[in-house]
């Protein structure tokens, strides 16, 4: 265990620990290019030079092993005035593009340039020419000239997904990133590379001229894609009235979390939040007629009341989702299974497995399939394997089909697509309460005779359990769109009409309660899982 001083500080650090390592672990930020610390030393950028005693010159502070005794400086002038000349030649054929490149306010060329800079240039000559705004696949646009040859970008393409798709072609000045011939950068990890580019080479497509990042807000959140619940930064405007109608998540981010996904993210969740603005269920409405939630809250109160009064509670289906928070199927079960004694209610719809990779992307595209069955929707975690249209067979869709159940409740599902429109159309004929409450626009919402618009999880407060039984939170990022609402808000309202006691007010006090109740997360609260999460006591193995 090495003990070495850096910056007057005394740190020990693991054997093979390496200087950048060490400085960060006090602190210290040692400006980097090449080093990432999820990729393999590259040792090539030299901006990260530090001054260590008896060293007869500048060493790298990324290759550079902890040795005991060692004294490091990070801030005197011989290295500022190293880092200066670094920065001097890696600008040497960099174009002055700044105020028309998109990494303009996040690149770090042009924050170690503020500094270690701010010379007046010497280069006299041509600057190189080097191709712009090259396609590299249908995520990624490179612009090679910006390039500081860091191969990040390679290594990533050649450790993290080993698809290697990116090298570095020719030599000195003419040294430039691009695909080896016949290659195209398509994997399904491939927006990360923009991520890591310390630079505005490589850009985004979906966000390229969007939004300059200084007028984005920021929120973390997780990624509802799958079950494994990638920690994300939401970057929104909302404060741009031309934007008003328009999209309001201009880009997802990957959020470190060394234990869910490290640095990274899949394409699928980083471009899947069109969802938040398109196709999205903007009123409250009664087979196809606008209408308020004061008029939704009482009758479907009414409804729910006269089904109790009448003694046939068990003629009603609730089919809560895997999509949804803990805190919303924590009150659906406190609504309709305890407080209304309601027995048919669970998550029983089939569930396709969908694709998955053995590195962060999963089958199971629900954000929090563990979480409902923790909480007591054992049907999240057991696909149901196919209906027959039958009440024997027990599911509550067969039981709606037969006319066993008269009214049914659906959250988020498109029993369209699963099912098929005919029996959907059947059903919506026969029930005498169809309610659809979800988000998006859908086959079913078509058919229920309520429907309710939900919120999404950027407008969203709460929690998911991902697969491997981690809680993670989810915060609001801006006002619901139009009239769609939290799901727990409506489902508190319809408690206090039906008269049920369920007087939380907010999702944090929801949590509370649930975790006073619920064993697996006993002792949670939302400061123990904080930005990167907390465990669940007991594990449930999600089946799909
Ligand atoms: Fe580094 Fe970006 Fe150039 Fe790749 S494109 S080598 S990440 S500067
Ligand atoms: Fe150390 Fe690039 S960060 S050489």
């Amino acid at each position: 265990m090495p003990t070495l001083t850096i910056d007057g500080k005394q740190v020990t650090v693991e054997p093979g620990t390496t200087v950048i390592q060490a400085a960060e672990k006090l602190g210290i930020f040692v400006p980097r290019y090449c080093y990432h610390p999820g990729l393999t030393i590259a040792g090539n950028c030299r901006i990260c030079l530090v001054e260590v005693e008896k060293a007869p010159k500048l060493q790298i502070a990324c290759n550079t092993p902890c040795a005991d005794g060692m004294v490091v400086h990070t801030q005197s002038s011989k290295v500022n005035q190293g880092r200066a000349s670094v920065l001097e030649f890696l600008l040497i054929n960099h174009p002055l593009d700044c105020p028309v490149c998109d990494q303009s306010g996040e690149c770090d060329l042009q924050n170690f340039y503020m500094q270690y800079g701010l010379y007046d240039a010497r280069f006299q000559e041509q600057k190189q020419k080097k191709p712009k705004a090259v396609p590299l696949g249908p995520t990624v646009m490179l612009d090679a000239e910006r390039c500081v040859l860091c191969s990040r970008c390679t290594r990533f393409t050649d450790e993290i997904t080993r698809t290697g798709e990116l090298g570095i072609f020719n030599r000195g000045d003419k040294a430039e990133v691009g695909l080896y011939p016949g290659k195209t950068l398509d994997n399904k990890y491939s927006g990360n590379v923009v991520d890591i580019c310390p630079v505005g080479a490589l850009t985004d497509r979906d966000f390229r001229f969007k939004a300059r990042v200084w007028y984005l807000s920021s929120a973390p959140s997780i990624c509802t894609g799958c079950s494994q619940g990638c920690n994300i930064d939401v970057h929104y405007v909302i404060d741009r009235p031309h934007l008003a109608e328009g999209a309001r998540i201009m880009r997802l981010k990957p959020r470190y979390n060394p234990d869910v996904n490290k640095w990274w993210m899949c394409d699928e969740g980083r471009y899947g939040y069109k969802f938040v603005d398109e196709n999205r269920i903007r009123q409250v409405s009664h087979r196809g007629q606008a209408v308020s939630w004061e008029d939704a809250y009482s009758s479907l109160a009414a409804s729910l009341a006269r089904f109790k009064s009448d003694g046939r509670l068990n003629e009603i289906g609730i089919l809560p989702s895997a999509q949804q928070t803990n805190e919303e199927l924590f009150l659906v079960r406190k609504l309709f299974k305890e407080g209304l004694g309601i027995k048919n209610c669970d998550i029983q719809v089939p569930s396709p497995a969908g694709t998955s990779d053995g590195f962060l992307i999963k089958p199971d595209k629900n954000p929090n399939t563990m979480g409902a069955a923790l909480i007591g929707f054992p049907g999240a975690s057991k696909p149901l394997k196919s209906t027959n249209g039958s009440s024997a067979s027990g599911h509550i869709f067969d039981k709606a089909l037969s006319g066993e159940i008269r009214a049914l409740w659906v959250f988020g599902h498109d029993l369209v697509k699963l099912f098929g429109e005919e029996k959907v159309k059947a059903l919506a004929a026969s029930l005498e309460l169809f309610v659809f409450q979800g988000s998006n626009d859908n086959g079913t919402a078509r058919y229920a005779h309520w429907v309710l618009p939900s919120a999404v999880f950027a407008e969203n407060d709460g929690t998911f359990v991902n697969v491997s039984g981690w809680v993670q939170r989810i915060k609001p990022c801006f006002a619901p769109l139009a009239d769609s609402l939290p799901d727990a808000q409506v489902l508190l309202e319809l408690a206090r009409r039906i008269g049920i006691s369920l007087s939380f007010k907010s999702a944090e006090e929801v949590f509370n309660a649930l975790a006073a109740e619920m064993p697996a997360f006993g002792g949670l609260t939302y400061e123990r899982i904080g930005l990167q999460g907390a465990r669940v006591h007991q594990k449930e193995p999600a089946a799909r």
